[in-house]
């Protein structure tokens, strides 16, 4: 691994707070990075369409400057980029959202709330702004919310929540299937809740579930089925996956230890590492290695962006735990990650690829898969891209847990294919085809957590290691910064 001179000196102590620590004259303090004024620029237009056009509204149509309200139109762009704004120092635009924070009415939607959603965007964009900003009026919005359809949630037989809650009546839906991300990862956010107000009953509900899940007997310790049934708590299904559905499950067990000492969950976050690499690991026949998914007995070789999360929290766990076997699987996901990126002609990843695993006899494959693994070592499944961050994530732990510029580099080039590709007059959209330079096929969508994550995650990889160090917050899986009321020290060097 490649450690810059300029950070040698103190990265054997902290390596998230290297470039604070470093003697003053170094480089990082001298003069900020101009690229995180390009990418600060590239949140402003994004910002100025969205205020344009869309304003209150949860997205902007960003190719017809038309409005969607899919997240209960609360304005979910604007609790995803409340904390954004103030990392980035944009003072007149932090002023617009703010005053659009304090004055919203939850009454005002006819649609349920999604539970996971709503804690994640909204609880999380109001908790973080608090954290980074403290002003009463976002803790008592956050209390209001959680009171009103999060809490609500939990009030089902087994106490596990609901997938919606109806805004009106505060009654939970009664659905059968849940889903493994959305029930057992409203924890951090719950946790820090508590933290702040001082009332345990949002960390304990949160908690108990997945303790609860811990109990639940399963064939590959610390992996679960995505679906489960409510009657009697069990999956419903035998399909696994750390892709949508099960994702978040997994990345908040370390996390939540992170922000409250909880041995129990970190314990659990280190058994689904384990099973991860011996049940889900593959090699292809490209050597690059990719996590696969299971059903029945069937490992599924196939993943996507959303998988891509994965390296960035293997590292984190791993410098925080000191664990090298950890550190190997989290580097050698990264690069699969990256490549997925690199390897196709826009330099945009697809949402969802497959491959043929080394053990497998490739002749034996149709000629057209293998040409595809010749080209770009997978084969691309679903071609669009939704303006989706995880690869910056796990990037940005790299690069913050490593200080190797290179993981900056791979991050400008994504952000220039962002710029060339998705770009519109009024802001950043969706695409259909990421392997045509020609035809990307704009969809006309901007989710609210590209002012959350995406552009986050690409700012926080050029600016000052000490900007949200990795010693005092821990972000929610939206990109949201919690404090973390007792600092914890991140391994640099094993
Ligand atoms: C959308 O807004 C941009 C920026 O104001 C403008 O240039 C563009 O013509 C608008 N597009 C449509 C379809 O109205
Ligand atoms: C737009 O919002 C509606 C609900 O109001 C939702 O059904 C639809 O999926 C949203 N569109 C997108 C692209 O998310
Ligand atoms: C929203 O509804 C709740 C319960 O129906 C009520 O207590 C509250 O005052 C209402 N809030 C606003 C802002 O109207
Ligand atoms: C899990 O099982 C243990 C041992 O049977 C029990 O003590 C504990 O209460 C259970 N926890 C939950 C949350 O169900
Ligand atoms: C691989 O598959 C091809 C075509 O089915 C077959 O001819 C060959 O014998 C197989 N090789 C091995 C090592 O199994
Ligand atoms: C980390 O692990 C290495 C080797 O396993 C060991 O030599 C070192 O002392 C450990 N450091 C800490 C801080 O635990």
């Amino acid at each position: 691994m490649h450690i810059p001179i300029w950070a040698t000196t103190v990265f054997l102590f902290s390596i998230s707070g290297f470039a604070a620590a470093a003697p003053a004259d170094t480089k990082s303090n001298n003069s900020p990075d101009p690229r995180t004024e390009v990418i600060k620029n590239a949140f402003r237009h994004a910002w100025n369409g969205y205020h344009q056009y869309a304003f209150g509204h949860d997205e902007l149509k960003p190719v017809t400057n038309g409005t969607n309200d899919s997240r209960n139109g609360w304005g979910a762009s604007i609790f995803d980029a409340l904390d954004t704004m103030i990392i980035m120092g944009l003072e007149d635009e932090y002023q617009q959202a703010l005053e659009h924070v304090k004055n919203v009415d939850w009454n005002s939607t006819s649609d349920p709330s999604k539970t996971f959603e709503t804690n994640i965007r909204y609880l999380g964009g109001l908790l973080s702004a608090y954290d980074l900003r403290p002003d009463q009026a976002l803790l008592d919005k956050a209390i209001e919310l959680a009171d009103k359809v999060i809490m609500p949630a939990y009030n089902t037989p087994h106490g596990i929540p609901a997938a919606y809650v109806n805004v009106a009546t505060g009654e939970p839906t009664d659905d059968h299937d849940l889903i493994l991300a959305e029930f057992g990862s409203l924890q951090l956010e719950l946790v820090r809740l508590s933290q702040l107000t001082g009332n345990e009953r949002y960390a304990s509900v949160a908690n108990e579930v997945i303790y609860a899940i811990d109990n639940v007997t399963t064939p590959f310790p610390g992996l679960y089925p995505i679906t489960w049934s409510l009657d009697d708590f069990t999956p419903s299904s035998s399909y696994i996956t750390i892709s949508g559905g099960g994702d978040s499950y997994y990345e908040y067990l370390l996390k939540t230890d992170m922000l409250m000492r909880d041995e129990h969950q970190l314990n659990m976050w280190k058994k689904s590492v384990d099973s991860m690499q011996t049940y889900l690991r593959s090699e292809a026949t490209s050597d690059m290695v990719f996590l696969g998914e299971l059903n029945e007995d069937y490992k599924l070789l196939q993943t996507g962006e959303l998988v891509c999360f994965i390296p960035g929290n293997l590292l984190l766990g791993a410098r925080y735990l000191n664990d090298t076997n950890i550190a190997k699987f989290a580097n050698e996901l990264m690069d699969g990650c990256y490549d997925a990126w690199a390897l196709t002609p826009t330099g945009i990843a697809p949402e969802t690829w497959g491959w043929i695993d080394k053990s497998q006899n490739m002749t034996s494959f149709p000629t057209a898969m293998q040409m595809a693994m010749q080209t770009t070592g997978y084969i691309a499944q679903d071609l669009s891209y939704d303006l989706r961050p995880e690869t910056l994530e796990s990037i940005f732990y790299f690069y913050r847990l490593t200080g190797d510029t290179k993981y900056q580099d791979m991050a400008w080039k994504i952000f220039e294919s962002i710029e060339k590709y998705c770009k519109t007059s009024a802001g950043y959209t969706r695409i259909g085809d990421v392997s045509s330079v020609d035809q990307v096929n704009p969809l006309d969508f901007e989710e609210s957590y590209f002012f959350a994550e995406t552009l986050k995650y690409l700012y926080l990889i050029f600016s000052d290691p000490s900007v949200i160090s990795l010693d005092e917050y821990v972000l929610n899986t939206e990109a949201h910064p919690f404090k973390l009321t007792n600092k914890i020290k991140i391994q640099a060097e094993f």
